[in-house]
């Protein structure tokens, strides 16, 4: 739904920053662990290389906390000013604590509340829509929304179906009343509980607590129906893309880029060919990141916020595990070298 603001205000990203652990895990080095090799994984999805936190003591949290330090420094934001810290993640430090919570005290956003958003590869897109809600209501000024995810974590190394598929990283972004006409415009977002089947790790949760046979059966492990995953993905995303440019009166060639979660090459091919995008106007990272999850979407706003101007248009699109999946429209607030 288009965000009517009675009090006239609209949220706005104003500084963005990534961070990628420096550990390559390539398609060569898959080749090695599964039975795949390069050419299929390059043609099947796009991703060449991706990023793995090696280091045990480096969780969910030590991602974010880099990519949300990288941000007060850039922007040189005083943290104890942060109203709001959101950790859009699917795989949090630990099962009930929030990490948020830990991120927003470990980097000095003592002011602040943090909690997280559970939506898998659709987190950060959730996010940006939550996040802006509570810079419109008028009652918080700062939002930080950090997407943070270590798949390395949750990914069986046995397992081609996501093996090939997952890498770890962190983005984040601020959001702040907009002092200028351009920030978030609008969103079209959905979910699908049946689609939990087809997407997820099993065991943990209240439904499967872990019990002697878990590990076992790896249920531990994230496990996907690739094929199902993969037909929903591309129908879902185009559609939401579609139908938010439709409520907005948008056409493709209005659109400065299409910001697509990054899970498979011919997934986001399949979006930017329905929204009549060339693919100049497709941003991509995902041969040397890979699927990222709740990062995926912070990652590329960080990879090419050089090329944004103010009042850019830009549609970001995702799909995840849940089902959830939708679309984001906002119109970027400034100019990079300013
Ligand atoms: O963000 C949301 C999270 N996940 C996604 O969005 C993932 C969505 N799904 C996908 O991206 C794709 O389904 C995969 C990349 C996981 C798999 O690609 P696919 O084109 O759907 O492969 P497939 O499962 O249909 O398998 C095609 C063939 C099969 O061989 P045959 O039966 O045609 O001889 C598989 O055995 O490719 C084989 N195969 C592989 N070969 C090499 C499946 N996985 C691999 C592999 N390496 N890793």
């Amino acid at each position: 739904m288009k965000s009517i603001n009675s009090k006239g205000i609209k949220a706005a990203i104003t500084a963005v920053s990534g961070y990628v652990p420096s550990d390559v895990l390539s398609n060569t080095d898959l080749e090695k662990m599964v039975d795949t090799n390069d050419e299929w994984i390059v043609t099947r999805t796009g991703i060449k290389e991706r990023r793995i936190a090696r280091n045990p003591l480096e969780p969910t949290s030590f991602l974010a906390i880099q990519a949300a330090k990288q941000l007060l420094e850039k922007k040189n934001l005083d943290p104890s000013t942060i109203d709001l810290v959101i950790v859009a993640t699917a795989t949090p430090d630990m099962q009930v604590v929030a990490t948020a919570a830990y991120v927003a005290t470990q980097i000095g956003a003592h002011n602040a509340f943090g909690f997280d958003l559970q939506a898998a590869c659709s987190g950060f897109l959730y996010g940006m829509s939550t996040a802006a809600s509570y810079i419109e209501s008028g009652r918080y000024k700062k939002v930080l929304l950090i997407g943070a995810d270590k798949m390395s974590s949750i990914v069986d190394y046995t397992d081609r179906a996501t093996c090939i598929i997952f890498g770890d990283g962190a983005g984040a972004v601020l959001f702040e009343p907009s002092e200028n006409e351009y920030g978030f415009e609008d969103s079209y977002l959905r979910s699908d509980g049946s689609g939990r089947d087809f997407l997820a790790i099993k065991s943990g949760g209240s439904l499967y607590p872990f019990d002697e046979n878990t590990y076992e059966e790896g249920g531990h492990n994230i496990k996907q129906d690739g094929q199902t995953v993969f037909k929903n993905a591309v129908k879902n995303m185009a559609d939401a893309a579609e139908k938010l440019m439709t409520q907005n009166d948008l056409t493709g060639d209005q659109i400065a880029y299409l910001l697509p979660h990054q899970a498979n090459k011919r997934i986001i091919d399949a979006t930017a060919r329905r929204i009549n995008l060339p693919e100049d106007r497709v941003l991509m990272n995902i041969e040397k990141y890979g699927n990222t999850t709740a990062a995926t979407l912070p990652l590329l706003i960080s990879d090419f916020e050089s090329k944004f101007s103010k009042g850019d248009k830009l549609v970001f699109a995702a799909f995840g595990a849940g089902f959830t999946w939708g679309a984001v429209y906002l119109t970027w607030n400034y100019d990079y070298n300013n």
